[in-house]
Parts: structure tokens; sequence; C-alpha cells
């Protein structure tokens, strides 16, 4: 199997996961005889300050021109007072609309090894698995007009959106659910938004397409809460760009750490695969940033764009014995434990990465003996 991988790092706490991301790719490769390339290229912040553009065009070129592009994170508060256009996110959506993946697809999944760092109870998350699909290249982040008037003290977004872009995002939800427990949840504010009533025809539309897949309808205030209230009724949750912003944020709760999600954006040219976290400038080069998140991301590159299931499942898996013996990074470490109490293990972002590499190594002995005898 060979690959072209495009390395996007980005910024702050992006380089120090992505590093351990590739590190978990070059294992997986090294060990079943892949061949995966990669490139590393700015954008985002670093970028701006390289080359004055958040999106240079050699990181474009190199991108469109690879079989999968890994993504860090973006942002820095440097830019902050810079408008939409000039900041490092700017650059992060014009690679997402020039890539073309326009469903974003981010699992939120209850751990048990991490059922007591949920600040919900674990009666309610456990067993929690929901796949957020969200569309990624319309609504209010692409919408025009759109405009701030310092002289008048107006701004403007546009919530837009076609039935075709609404169809081709909902197929692929009722698609993944047909893999799953089969049923979307799709996300709308119906009761006071046209673009919301456009999106639930639309949707209503594709569910006849797939009637083993059941479909209901929830406005985006009730979901919110009942994503808290009950995780486990969730499955496929299908989003609008901006409601699937905010919702998966939320999800993440009920994971534990923000640092935990991973993220494919497929349907396009070439799939993009970031982690849901930012750049967390606050920490960025103390080693406290959860790489398992980037990792996590490596595995849907893994088998979303390579097509190895089972070499996902084995990085999955390694996550998963890590937690289970106890590693944490500080986010999802219980508070007031330093060190190692109550049977977890701090560990930086480094020695996670480390950890994760050396239980892929066990799993993939593990299997080379099986297959011995
Ligand atoms: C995300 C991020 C981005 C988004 C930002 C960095 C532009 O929050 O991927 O969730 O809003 O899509
Ligand atoms: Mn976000």
């Amino acid at each position: 199997m060979q690959l072209k991988i495009t390395v996007v790092a980005g910024d702050g706490i992006g380089p120090e996961v992505t590093r351990e991301a590739v590190s978990i790719l070059r294992a997986v490769a090294e060990l079943n005889g892949h061949q995966f390339t990669y490139t590393d290229m700015p954008i985002g912040g670093v970028a701006i300050r390289q080359h004055g553009s958040p999106l240079p065009a050699a990181t474009l070129d190199a991108s469109l021109a690879s079989d999968a592009v890994l993504l860090g994170a973006v942002g820095g508060n440097e830019f902050n007072s810079l408008p939409p256009s000039q900041r490092p996110e700017a650059g992060l959506l014009q690679l997402r609309q020039a890539l073309g993946g326009f469903a974003n697809l981010r699992p939120s999944i209850a751990y048990p090894a991490l059922a007591g760092n949920s600040p919900l109870r674990p009666e309610v998350t456990e067993g929690a698995n929901i796949l957020f699909v969200r569309e990624l290249l319309s609504g209010l982040y692409f919408g025009s007009p759109r405009s701030w008037n310092k002289d008048t003290g107006v701004a403007l977004n546009t919530m837009y959106y076609t039935r075709e872009e609404v169809l081709r995002v909902a197929r692929v939800a009722f698609e993944q659910a047909r893999k799953r427990r089969k049923k979307v949840t799709s996300v709308d504010k119906a009761n006071v938004l046209e673009v919301s009533q456009l999106w639930r025809a639309a949707v209503t539309e594709v569910a006849a397409e797939y009637p083993d897949v059941t479909l209901e309808h929830q406005y985006v205030d009730a979901c919110a809460m009942h994503l808290m209230n009950t995780p486990r009724n969730f499955d496929v949750v299908l989003a609008e760009n901006l409601f699937g912003d905010i919702l998966t944020d939320e999800a993440a709760v009920i994971t534990g750490s923000l640092g935990m999600l991973p993220s494919a954006t497929v349907g396009g040219k070439v799939n993009l695969y970031e982690p849901v976290h930012g750049s967390a400038p606050d920490i960025a080069g103390t080693g406290k940033a959860n790489p398992l998140g980037a990792i996590l991301t490596a595995a849907m590159l893994l088998r979303h764009s390579a097509g190895l299931e089972q070499d996902a499942l084995a990085v999955e898996s390694a996550v998963n014995n890590v937690l289970s013996q106890g590693h944490r990074t500080t986010d999802i470490a219980r508070s007031g434990q330093p060190g190692q109490q109550s049977g977890q293990h701090i560990v930086s972002t480094q020695e996670m990465g480390k950890l994760v590499f050396a239980a892929l190594h066990e799993i993939f002995n593990r299997k080379q003996a099986l297959h011995a005898v």
C-alpha cells in the first residue's frame, strides 16, 4: 500500500500532537510493509509569519497532489484582532474548500477506562458511541454576503444551503448509520429558520432511500440537552456546519476531553484528517497536550484513505490498552492527582505517543504469533 500524505501541523500544540500521530503511521507502515511518504507544509499562523498567507500556494498544491492531508491545529492569540479573512483559521477553511470534502466525521465515544473522567456520571455515558456527520463546506461559514460595517455598526453573515448540499451530506450520514445501529438524528432549527426547513425536507427525502435506517429530527437546542442527558440514544447525528461545530465540542464531555476526539473529512478530491481540538496556545510546548485525538485521527486516515481497516482497529485498540493501563495526559487525569494515584499515571505528550507505539507493537506481535501457529 502506497500513500502520499501531506502533513500540515500548524500552530500551538498542532506540531507536538501531529508528531506522535505520524510516528504511529510510520509504525503501521513498517510493521505491515506499507509505503507512506510525508511532506511537511506550513498552514495557519506559522504560514502567515513565514509566507504572509495562512494557506501558501505551495501548501495547497502539495495537499491537492497527495492522497491524504493530516492537519494538527491552527490559531494563535496574536491574530485575535484580525478580520476572519486574515486569521490562521482562514487557511484551514480555504484548505477544506479546495480539498472538497463536505462530510466531516467526528466520533465521540465513552471509553470505559475514562468513565471516571467525564463530569457526567458513568451510568449516563456508559456505552455511548456517537458519530457526528458535520456538513463542512456551506452554511454560515461560507455563505455570502458577509460583512462588518464599523461605520453603521451592522454585521452580517448568511446561513446558506442548497438542497443538493444537504442531500449529499445526508447520504453520507445514512451510509454510516447502515454500518452502525441504523439511526440518524438530524439537527436543525426548523421552528425558526427557513434554511433548517429546507434541511429537514432534504434529509427526509434521503431517508426514503434508506428504509432500514430510522430518522429522527431534533431542534439543535433540545439536541444539546439530550446529548448530555441520554447520550446512548444517539447513533449518527447529522448537523449543518455551525451546529456540528458546537455540538461536537459539547460531545467531548461524553469522552472526557476534547483532546480525545478525531475527525475525517470525506467526499471531496482529497480527504482531510484533523483532530477536533484547537491549537491550545496556553499549553503549547509544555508537554501537556493530549496526542490521542491526533493518533485516533491517524487511525481514521488508515480507515478512510488507505482502506486499512484492520490497521485502524489496531491503532484504536492500542489507544484503548494504554488508557486501560491508567496512562493519562493531564486533560484526562482526574483533577488533583499528581503522579501515580488511584492507578493513574500522568504522562507527557511524547510519553503517551511512545506508550501507544509500544502497545501497537504488542498487538501486531500477537497477531503474528497467531498467524504462525
Ligand atoms: C473545528 C474548529 C474550526 C471550525 C476552526 C478552527 C475554524 O473549531 O474544526 O471544529 O470552526 O471548523
Ligand atoms: Mn470547533
